[in-house]
């Protein structure tokens, strides 16, 4: 089964959009692995837009990658990504051309899920740019996923109709392993806090076999790169992450691995994190307060009997955020509160009852691995 717990690995867009290249790919393969984070679990390197040329080739009506950025064709790419013990991912898009340009699969959904599996593709971005005005959305999702199950080889399936027609009621039904929920990710922090707050209604519209995707983590990008605005600082990254990981939402990186600094490494394989992301049960998260704030606190059951929580200021000045036990279900009457464990030192911090309550610094947060103890 694909996607049994969320996909984990790379994406070429939020720092190289269309400077991408045979090099960039098999460089980094090579950091993926050099750096660990392949070990830690990242194991799909998806390239996204702009890998073709801009038209199909008039007689087998392929498409075909552009030789001056693959001049050894994908094939080529796919095997050295592979002989790295990595997957390899691809892009197209359900529209007559891609969101930059390039031929969508539109009218030939089986035509290129085979070619991606003549590539050795193991992974497929499928996006929603330049849909013809009369066909149906989720139609196109279905061929695709058909495409797909017809083409040989097992290739897990990635939405991206960014939350639209009420994408998240019947996405699954198609096939899809994982799904866009929102728009485009900025490197910036009000672009993630809000990614994140508008997901939390739906955060059980996500399960294993198909997660819905709040997008490429910018973590690490500071303001450089194809998406890049403001950029961020660690402290942001730090909550970023944590909010990925508490989501169960999929983990795409999306700086430039290459270049990646202890800190970020550090955090991407935080175990503690990578666990709650990871968790087998893949329950869903959700807010203590039962809706969308910004200084909330996420719950997440996790299998073991434990408990992931965070807190978070999503707020630009020092905040105090609490939980009280008997809003997550932990009555004072029962006798039991919380052994917590902060999830980025390790540290035990003993059993708390009743409730936490904790000032922040902006933008920062706290997370715990919890049991319920008397
Ligand atoms: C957008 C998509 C982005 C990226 C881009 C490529 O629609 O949401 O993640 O794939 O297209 O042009």
């Amino acid at each position: 089964m694909l996607s049994r717990t969320p996909p984990m690995g790379f994406n070429t867009w939020n720092t190289f959009g269309e400077e991408i290249s045979d090099s960039v790919i098999r460089e980094t393969a090579d950091a993926m692995v050099d750096l660990g984070l392949r070990d830690a679990g990242y194991e799909y390197l998806v390239i996204d837009d702009c890998w073709s040329k801009r038209e199909r080739d008039p007689e087998s009506g392929k498409i075909v990658p552009d030789e001056n950025k693959f001049p050894n064709g994908m094939k080529a790419v796919s095997d050295y990504v592979h002989s790295k013990g990595l997957k390899f991912g691809m892009y197209s898009c359900a529209g007559t051309r891609t969101c930059a340009d390039y031929p969508g699969s539109f009218d030939h959904e089986f035509l290129d899920a085979r070619t991606f599996a003549e590539y050795g593709a193991d992974f497929l971005k499928y996006d929603f740019c330049f849909k013809p005005e009369t066909a149906n959305g989720p139609l196109l999702y279905r061929k695709m996923g058909m495409a797909l199950k017809a083409c040989g080889r097992e290739i897990l399936f990635s939405a991206c109709n960014w939350g639209s027609d009420e994408v998240n009621t019947w996405i699954r039904s198609t096939g899809a392993h994982m799904y866009r929920s929102t728009g485009d990710i900025n490197d910036s922090f009000a672009s993630f806090r809000d990614i994140a707050l508008s997901q939390v209604d739906n955060l059980a519209y996500s399960a294993a076999g198909c997660f819905n995707d709040i997008d490429m983590l910018t973590v690490g990008m500071y303001g450089k790169g194809n998406v890049g605005s403001a950029g961020c600082n660690d402290t942001d990254y730090k909550t970023q992450f944590a909010l990925w990981c508490m989501f169960g939402s999929p983990l795409m990186l999306g700086s430039d691995i290459r270049k990646m600094n202890d800190y970020i490494l550090s955090l991407v394989t935080n175990k503690n994190l990578l666990r709650i992301n990871q968790d087998e049960e893949a329950r869903p998260a959700f807010a203590s307060s039962g809706k969308a704030g910004k200084t909330p606190c996420f719950v997440k059951l996790l299998s073991n009997d434990e408990i992931a929580l965070m807190f978070a200021n999503l707020t630009d000045e020092d905040a105090h955020v609490q939980l009280y036990f008997e809003n997550i279900g932990i009555t004072a009457a029962s006798g039991f509160g919380l052994e917590m464990k902060d999830a980025f030192t390790d540290e035990c911090i003993g059993v708390k009852k009743e409730f936490m309550r904790m000032r922040l610094a902006a933008h920062d947060c706290a997370v715990y691995i919890c049991k319920l103890k008397k």
